[in-house]
């Protein structure tokens, strides 16, 4: 689905598709050169990081494997003590494994920050993080992320795995939402 399918509730795109692209491209480059010759496995948090991770592991050049996570984090924005819950556990045995968290986008960091200690905590032998988006402004965990992809601004941002209520995941570039989509929701 492309922005002019979309176009009503779209107030304007914030990255388009040929650089989403041409960032996770470079990204991947990386990422190629310093696991070559390591066993990686790529774990992604659904369900917002499936179309990133689908994208990035196309464009690496070493064989990985892959498993996933469905985490739901709760605890009011003003909290930094958001407890995580396990919604559907990995089915591989993280213990001696490098790691690589292939996440859509961080946000507060608290989801990453519980999941990088968590993993930690199983055995793995390491465990880094690939954002394809982060928002600094919302930060309130710190949390090393190592492969790092754009910045973007504090706006409600959807598409290329990011929904609201579970909508316009399927969006091929990342966007900005009309307000007036979601304000009834805010009030
Ligand atoms: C989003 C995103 C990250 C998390 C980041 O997932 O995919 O996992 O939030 O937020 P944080 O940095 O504040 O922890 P969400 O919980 O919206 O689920 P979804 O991927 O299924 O949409």
């Amino acid at each position: 689905m492309q922005i002019a399918d979309v176009q009503d509730e779209i107030d304007h795109e914030l990255v388009t598709k040929a650089q989403i692209d041409s960032k996770i491209k470079e990204m991947a480059a990386q990422v190629s050169e310093d696991y070559r010759g390591r066993d990686l496995l790529l774990v992604a948090v659904l369900k917002g990081a499936v179309n990133t991770l689908v994208a990035f592991s196309q464009a690496l050049s070493i064989p990985v494997q892959m498993d996933f996570m469905s985490l739901s984090s709760y605890g009011a924005g003003t909290t930094s003590s958001g407890t995580v819950t396990v919604r559907q556990d990995l089915s591989t045995d993280v213990r001696g494994r490098h790691i690589l968290i292939v996440e859509d986008i961080v946000d507060s960091g608290r989801t990453l920050a519980w999941l990088v200690d968590e993993l930690k905590r199983r055995g793995a032998a390491s465990v880094e993080v690939f954002a394809l988006l982060e928002k600094p402004s919302r930060r309130e965990v710190d949390v090393d992320v190592k492969y790092r992809g754009y910045e973007i601004p504090d706006e409600f941002v959807v598409g290329f795995g990011l929904d609201y209520a579970e909508r316009f995941r399927n969006l091929d570039s990342i966007a900005v939402l009309k307000p007036a989509v979601y304000q009834g929701e805010q009030a």
